[in-house]
């Protein structure tokens, strides 16, 4: 029933490498939360095979769904809607958590509630902060997006700033594999950054000077890959832990530098991180430091709702749920599912 505040949705997370699916109630209470992650699958290729993603998630769809409802103590008959992530994402990938999500919805006559997959990073800032309620500026650093978002009390979202090139996961990904370390390469390049000097070399991009909210991490990455070649080429040693460490300071202070300078810009008074980047321990303590000293609040998830999962994409679909927003059995997998109109500030499409 639109509007009706109470209600228990099944969602169903399937836009990457993980596959997962979760039961929240009220947009803001995980019943039950289960991921599958395929990491291990990818790791020998060095990154994310689509064609092996899509194939894993088939396999694993039914037993994560079936995992979820039973842990949360329920059949699909007792919730009140499927929610799914419909995009952005590997088409192949999100088609099977659309068409499984959509076959639950027929069966058990539920709605359905189509979600973006950012709105889903930015809405685990809800389950694990219980007082927090919009507006509130977030920072979405994830894999394959680096947005800075204005969320108004209705969660009607507004693009402030974004990458012009790479995501600022991506940039990790591709640094940590030049300098040897596996995949997913944010993790492995924070955990090698911890025994290095964060001053040793400095990493610069002449695009993010200026007021404004996009921000520019291929020049960031190019320069960091740059001084490895040259030091291989010539034979010289260099300390990777020093090339790394140099590298996550010069990407956190730009997402650090931006988004406080957003969230002033706002007057919302609160900042919020979230996407699997927000799980670098560097960044959520800079980022802390510098909104409070910016006299705004911060908060972000705990790990595990910082990387992809349906607990997440539960809590958002709430919001729709309570608008009426349901989508047709029609609904098809978006992978490049646009966030927002537009940049509020440029005017450019997102
Ligand atoms: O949100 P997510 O799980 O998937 C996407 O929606 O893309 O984000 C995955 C990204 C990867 O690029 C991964 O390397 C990065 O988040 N990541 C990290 C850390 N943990 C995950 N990057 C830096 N430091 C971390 N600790
Ligand atoms: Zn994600």
């Amino acid at each position: 029933m639109p509007s009706d505040p109470h209600a228990v949705i099944f969602a169903v997370e399937s836009s990457c490498d993980e596959t997962a699916a979760a039961v929240v109630k009220d947009g803001r209470e995980v019943l039950s939360s289960v991921v599958f992650t395929q990491i291990p699958l990818h790791k020998v290729y060095g990154g994310v095979v689509p064609e092996i993603a899509s194939r894993s998630h088939v396999e694993k769809i039914g037993a994560v769904c079936a995992e979820a409802l039973a842990q949360a103590n329920m059949t699909i008959y007792d919730v009140d809607a499927v929610a799914v992530t419909n995009g952005p994402g590997l088409v192949g990938a999100l088609l099977v958590g659309v068409s499984y999500a959509k076959g639950l919805a027929y069966a058990a006559q539920k709605p359905l509630i189509a979600v973006h997959h950012i709105e889903g990073h930015i809405a685990a800032n809800l389950i694990a902060h219980k007082d927090l309620d919009p507006p509130f500026v977030c920072l979405v650093a994830s894999g394959g997006h680096t947005h800075i978002v204005h969320v108004d009390a209705d969660w009607e979202m507004k693009l402030l700033g974004r990458t012009r090139d790479d995501a600022a996961g991506e940039a990790f990904d591709k640094v940590a594999r030049i300098l040897g370390l596996p995949y997913p390469g944010g993790p492995e390049l924070e955990k090698l950054a911890k025994e290095g000097d964060p001053n040793a070399y400095r990493f610069h991009s002449a695009f993010n000077a200026g007021e404004h909210l996009d921000m520019s991490f291929s020049g960031l990455k190019t320069a960091a890959m740059n001084l490895v070649h040259h030091a291989e080429q010539k034979g010289e040693s260099l300390r990777r832990a020093d090339v790394a460490a140099s590298f996550q300071k010069a990407v956190d202070d730009l997402l650090c530098a931006k988004a406080v300078h957003a969230a002033l810009m706002c007057n919302c008074g609160t900042l919020a991180l979230a996407g699997g980047v927000a799980a670098n321990g560097f960044l959520r303590s800079r980022l802390e430091q510098a909104a409070r000293k910016a006299g705004l609040r911060f908060v972000c998830p705990p790990m595990n709702l910082c990387t992809d999962n349906a607990a997440m994409i539960g809590a958002a679909a709430w919001w729709e749920w309570k608008k009426g927003n349901f989508a047709p059995l029609s609904l098809n997998a978006l992978p490049s599912k646009k966030f927002a109109q537009q940049n509020f500030f440029t005017g450019d499409a997102s």
